[in-house]
């Protein structure tokens, strides 16, 4: 099957950055949208580009995927409305500093977003895509999965999830055409970066030639799904050859040492700050 089989995809994160670049890419390609995040204005004038743009149907479901509420919302549109071909879920944000000193509230919430979401929307979609022999399931991970460090643990971890959870899906659905990708990107240029959680983040540092445009991550990773297609997509050659090096025997192990000792802050026995 083709990615460009027309249908209806549901797309979470769509009010930007990387999930609003799925939309505008499945759109193209002539899917009906279904869009979702919280920012309803941003979703109606998403879903007004479209139809214009490509004459397709577009429905914009706010929700907030962290809640149950918002969580079961979508679950419902996916049970009552017509079968979903292809899910996206790119819906997440950030935390940076030691796990400690993360409020529970904002654990809670990544724990639902990023693996509950993608676990509960996945489950709901699959019966449809496996009864009718055809389907696409992109979860947009993170090159963090791989690179579990100091102050991005909460994140790596979450996102490691949907990386093994890609994994024993493409083991499970091995018969059928049903596909589904982790998509890993390293930095990319979006709203992600410009949240209150980075302010620490010295982004200039970072050469513009290791910064992807959204539209980057999502060209390959719709091109990959039906070409050379792998559970888990690391969209970038230089990201696939440092990982190369990571799991390298010795010098995998010396960089990262290297990494977790530089530049990051260690916590110190004694009582932490936030009690
Ligand atoms: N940018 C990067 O460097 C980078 C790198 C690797 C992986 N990623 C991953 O890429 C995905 C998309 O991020 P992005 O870079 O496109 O960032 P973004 O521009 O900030 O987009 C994040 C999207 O998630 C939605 N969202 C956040 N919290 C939500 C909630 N509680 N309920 C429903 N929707 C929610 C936001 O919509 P509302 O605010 O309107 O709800 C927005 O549409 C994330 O999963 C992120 O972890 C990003």
């Amino acid at each position: 099957m083709s990615s460009k089989t027309v249908g209806l995809a549901l797309v979470t994160g769509a009010s930007s950055g990387i999930g609003r670049s799925y939309a505008r890419s499945l759109a193209a390609d002539g899917y009906n949208l279904v869009i979702t995040a919280r920012r309803s204005d941003r979703l109606k004038e998403l879903a007004d580009e479209l139809i214009q743009a490509h004459g397709i149907s577009v429905e914009t479901l706010p929700a907030d995927l962290s809640s149950s509420d918002g969580l079961e919302a979508v679950r419902r549109r996916i049970y009552e409305g017509t079968v979903i071909e292809f899910l996206v879920h790119s819906a997440g944000f950030g935390t940076r500093g030691h796990f400690v000193d993360l409020e529970e509230d904002v654990i809670t919430r990544m724990v639902n977003l990023h693996c509950l979401g993608a676990a509960s929307l996945v489950r709901s979609v699959l019966p449809g895509m496996i009864e009718r022999n055809r389907g696409r399931i992109i979860l947009v991970s993170s090159l963090a999965a791989f690179l579990t460090t100091a102050e991005y643990s909460l994140y790596s971890a979450t996102k490691s999830f949907l990386n093994t959870l890609a994994l024993g899906l493409r083991d499970e659905l091995a018969a059928t055409e049903v596909r589904v990708q982790a998509v890993c990107p390293g930095l990319v240029k979006t709203e992600f970066v410009e949240t209150p959680t980075f302010n620490g983040f010295r982004y200039e540092g970072v050469p513009e030639k290791y910064w992807l445009a959204p539209e980057t991550v999502v060209k390959e990773s719709l091109y990959r799904l039906d070409h050379r297609y792998r559970p888990i997509l690391v969209p970038t050659a230089g990201a696939r050859m440092f990982l190369g090096i990571l799991n390298a025997p010795l010098i995998g192990n010396l960089i990262r040492g290297m990494m977790g000792a530089s530049g990051r802050r260690r916590i110190k026995a004694g009582k932490p700050a936030m009690f």
